[in-house]
């Protein structure tokens, strides 16, 4: 049986140093690095799954510089994305601030064919510095994301490893679910 192929363009957005670039090192080469170079407009990986017998998935990934906030370019970044990761940084309460402007900002400009908002999952990155953490200050995660109308959220580690499969397999089931 011939098999079929999806592509499928996934933002991946957040302020400046959360680790998106990172998180999608992780997930595509399976490496870390401690050193952070931000990113300058938008970066690009591809990831193929294969998602059932029938289905093979093109994930695109767009990683955009958490910069890109206060530009103007977002508009034609977002075109045709079908889902997003919504990233911040466990140990910076700004970043977590932010993701509702982030929020605000894919919710304004993408939209599904049938009008309603793309899946997004949230990321609270960094769990490997839980004790740096701002737990007790964060609202309930799961409170937090169902009002924003997110599919999931996780605490990841793109260092250690944690949940960034979980994550992006979440959004991707989501994404698929939509047809
Ligand atoms: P911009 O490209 O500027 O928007 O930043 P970014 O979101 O792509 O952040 P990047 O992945 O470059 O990571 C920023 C810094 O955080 C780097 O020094 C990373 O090593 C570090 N970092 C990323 N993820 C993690 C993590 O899960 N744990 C820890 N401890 N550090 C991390
Ligand atoms: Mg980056």
């Amino acid at each position: 049986m011939q098999q079929q192929e999806r592509l499928l363009k996934v933002l991946v957005i957040g302020d400046l140093g959360v680790g998106k670039t990172s998180i999608i090192k992780r997930y595509v080469h399976q490496v870390f690095s401690q050193h952070y170079r931000a990113t300058i407009g938008v970066d690009f990986a591809l990831k193929m799954l294969n998602w059932d017998h029938k289905t093979m998935v093109r994930l695109q990934l767009w990683d955009i510089a958490g910069q890109e906030r206060y530009g103007n370019m977002t508009r034609v970044y977002y075109r045709e994305a079908v889902g997003a990761l919504l990233v911040f940084d466990m140990t910076r309460l700004s970043t977590f601030q932010a993701i509702i402007k982030w929020k605000g900002d894919l919710d304004s400009k993408v939209a599904l064919g049938n009008g309603r908002s793309v899946p997004a999952v949230l990321l609270a990155n960094k769990c490997d510095q839980r004790r740096h953490g701002l737990c007790p200050k964060l609202p309930k995660l799961e409170n937090f994301s169902r009002e924003y109308g997110f599919v999931g959220w996780y605490e990841t580690s793109a260092k250690d490893n944690t949940n960034i499969d979980a994550a992006i397999t979440c959004l991707v089931k989501n994404i698929m679910s939509v047809e």
